[in-house]
């Protein structure tokens, strides 16, 4: 009778803990993984692509569920933040495709209570002015700016080119304050080491992409057709491209440009052609700083409370043709 007892407590006990944990389950929906979302305004640059790869990594690494959204416009980015609560998002990362919809977007994310980080392109009030209130990560624009001019200026002097026949040209795009601060400070270097300041000529493009500074470009170059050699700088390795690819379709080529990008992740393609072109090297950003640590500052607010700085800089390093793979490997970046 003890025994049967005995086993009686026992199922009962076993039945409890069943139920209990089942119930756990049900009642705890703390125990789901926590979804944060990454939204960015080109998905197809491999830039962002980066961004995204190292931010699922941090995914991993935390246990939380990562959700990738490309957002080319204000209304698809306002859907995506929409979407994101209705999916039980807890805040989002988002580079946006326009920096001018910084208030909406955070007054959305507010409404939605979710947190939120931007990343690369920093928010602007109505007034053009920044929204430092809204946490963000970016580079060092105008420090990187200047590195770009400083080694275009000495690639000019390594192959003893004359400045009187040489012009640069910069494909700027102003409307953004990361590019600018990158363009400006380019110039400032070019000027400040001697450049003759008449033959600096900005170009604006309409979008950052390829494209755009194609067209960009050849407008300059149909206006001075009297310059033999360029240097060329712009505010990403896409707009350096466009501008080489323009330069090109005038019979200009690795020994008459030099051009320096920024971003070091679009244009290994152009670095593993059998030739040399004129992108001669690019200020590599830390893709892995952009992506990697957003989600994790993300989540350790989240989870642990933790808020971020407001505002957080990174730096670059320049790479070329001859050094890329090397730095990669010192930067675990090689694949
Ligand atoms: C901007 C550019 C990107 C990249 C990032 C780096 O968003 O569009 O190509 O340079 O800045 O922060």
């Amino acid at each position: 009778m003890n025994r049967f007892l005995a086993l009686l407590v026992g199922l009962t006990v076993l039945a409890g803990l069943v139920v209990g944990v089942g119930c756990k389950k049900q009642s705890a929906p703390g125990s789901e993984k926590i979804k944060i979302g990454f939204i960015v305004k080109q998905p197809e640059e491999p830039w962002f692509q980066n961004e995204w790869k190292f931010a699922d990594q941090a995914a991993q690494q935390y246990g939380f569920e990562l959700i990738k959204i490309g957002a080319m416009d204000g209304d698809k980015t306002l859907a995506a933040i929409d979407s994101l609560a209705a999916n039980g998002a807890k805040g989002f990362v988002i580079c946006t495709p326009d920096v001018k919809l910084g208030p909406a977007i955070a007054r959305k994310a507010d409404s939605h209570g979710l947190k939120l980080i931007s990343v690369d392109d920093r928010f602007e009030k109505a007034d053009g002015s920044p929204m430092e209130d809204v946490h963000y990560l970016g580079i060092s624009a105008r420090k990187i700016g200047q590195a770009v001019g400083g080694h275009l200026y000495e690639q000019m002097q390594a192959r003893k080119w004359d400045p009187a026949e040489t012009a640069v040209c910069v494909v700027t795009f102003d409307e953004l304050e990361t590019a600018r601060e990158r363009t400006e400070g380019a110039i400032e270097v070019l000027i400040e080491k001697g450049f003759p300041k008449e033959r600096i000529f900005r170009t604006p493009e309409k979008k950052a992409e390829v494209e755009a500074a194609i067209d960009a470009t050849n407008s300059l170059l149909t206006q001075h057709p009297e310059v033999k050699r360029w240097l060329v700088c712009s505010m990403n390795d896409n707009s350096v491209l466009g501008a080489i690819r323009a330069l090109e379709g005038r019979g200009f080529n690795a020994d008459t440009v030099i051009g320096i990008g920024i971003n070091g992740t679009d244009c290994i393609n152009e670095f593993q052609r059998d030739k040399p072109t004129g992108f001669w090297g690019s200020m590599l950003l830390s893709a892995k700083q952009h992506g990697f640590q957003t989600a994790e500052m993300m989540y350790q607010w989240i989870v642990e409370g933790v808020e971020p700085p407001l505002d957080t800089r990174t730096t670059g390093v320049l790479i070329t043709r001859d050094t890329y793979q090397q730095i990669f490997k010192e930067q675990g970046l090689a694949e």
